[in-house]
């Protein structure tokens, strides 16, 4: 039995998320970044975490070739950084936008994030339309600040009270 599409969007708009914008450096592509909101960890010992990236995204085929990725971490007020890495700009134009280094392997890192890991994959588990890509972390940091939230297609903030 399949069920209705639009019963399983509806759905999963119920999942609260952080967002995140993945990145990486491919020789045959450049600079690559995308907002997803797909990123889970998975294993602390080795550390590894995960994210679905959609086989049409560009950045698929950047992490493909490269080997490598960063997972930053947005801050409640980056959710421009959000739209613009899920938008129609081009790479050139997002990174021209955004104040960012570069990481590991070139991987670039964006200013200002709560948290950013870098990662090398170890695993990429096709899915329906999309990638499992699963990554060893390298390298974490993070920094003061409060997360950017997705929910039932909103960015919202944290109330910040605890139940
Ligand atoms: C809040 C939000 C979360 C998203 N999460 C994902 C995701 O987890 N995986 C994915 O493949 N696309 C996700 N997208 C869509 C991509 O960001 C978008 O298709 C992006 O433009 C793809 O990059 P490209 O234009 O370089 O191909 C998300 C978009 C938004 C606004």
């Amino acid at each position: 039995m399949t069920i209705n599409a639009d019963d399983f969007k509806q759905a999963l708009q119920y999942w609260a998320s952080g967002v995140t914008v993945v990145t990486t450096h491919s020789k045959t592509h450049g600079r690559l970044g995308m907002t997803a909101t797909s990123f889970s960890s998975v294993s602390v010992s080795p550390p590894q975490i995960l994210v679905c990236i959609n086989d049409s995204a560009l950045s698929a085929a950047g992490i493909t070739e490269s080997g490598y990725f960063g997972v930053n971490i947005l801050n409640e007020n980056q959710k421009d950084i959000s739209n613009l890495f899920a938008g129609g700009a081009s790479e050139q134009d997002r990174f021209a936008s955004v104040a960012w280094s570069e990481g590991m392997q070139e991987i670039p890192v964006l200013d200002e994030t709560i948290a950013t890991l870098q990662c090398e994959v170890v695993e990429q588990v096709r899915a329906g339309t999309h990638w499992i890509i699963i990554g060893k972390v390298m390298d974490a940091m993070c920094r003061n600040g409060e997360p950017l939230l997705y929910y039932r297609t909103q960015y919202k903030k944290l109330s910040g009270e605890s139940l």
